[in-house]
């Protein structure tokens, strides 16, 4: 299982300047939650973005890409692209989460099965942004089911997750074989 958990601000901004333009502390308790005892697969500038206290991030094999051969990730294993970071990553666990940033969750979108969201209802200024799910995807889960949760910072926030659909049938000769 491949999955990607973000959180996103209204129109998908998922970061600025190198950070998340929002302090949102029920979202951070969640994606520990989620993640913790997995393999985090990550792009360099999101492992960047951690205090270097922070990282790596505890209980999890952390997975840096970057295309420096001389970068260093005290604490974490670094790879050169995103088939060595899934293959590093899978050699360890079954299940994976790609935790950003924009460039690694577009690449990654092929080969994701579940995506995690959190929705802020936040109009924020940013220079990253998230991948739209296309129709191959569904929601399977928001919670609250309507509406929204308040954070104790004020923000409104939601989660959603997404899985796949099964695939369609595929079609021959004119006509669509199950
Ligand atoms: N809201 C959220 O949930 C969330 C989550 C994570 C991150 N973020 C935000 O997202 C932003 C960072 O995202 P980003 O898109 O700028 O960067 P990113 O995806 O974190 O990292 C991009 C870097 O990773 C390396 N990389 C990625 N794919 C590669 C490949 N296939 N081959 C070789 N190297 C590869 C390259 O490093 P080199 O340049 O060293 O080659 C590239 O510059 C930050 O603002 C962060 O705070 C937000």
């Amino acid at each position: 299982m491949i999955g990607m958990i973000w959180a996103q601000a209204r129109g998908g901004v998922i970061g600025d300047a190198g950070d998340m333009p929002w302090s949102l502390p029920e979202d951070m308790a969640r994606f520990k939650a989620i993640t913790m005892g997995h393999p985090v697969v990550m792009g360099r500038r999101t492992w960047k973005s951690f205090p270097p206290r922070y990282r790596p991030l505890p209980g999890r094999e952390n997975i840096v890409i970057t295309s420096s051969d001389d970068f260093v990730a005290p604490g974490a294993r670094v790879v050169p692209n995103l088939d060595e970071a899934l293959a590093t990553a899978l050699a360890i666990d079954d299940e994976v989460w790609i935790v950003g940033g924009g460039r690694v969750y577009r690449d990654a979108m092929a080969r994701a099965d579940r995506l995690e969201i959190t929705d802020i209802e936040l109009d924020a200024t940013g220079d990253t942004t998230a991948p739209v799910p296309d129709a191959s995807w569904r929601v399977v889960m928001r919670d609250p089911a309507e509406g929204w949760h308040a954070s104790r910072t004020g923000l409104r926030f939601a989660y959603r997750t997404l899985e796949r659909r099964a695939e369609r049938p595929r079609e021959r000769h004119g006509s669509l074989v199950e």
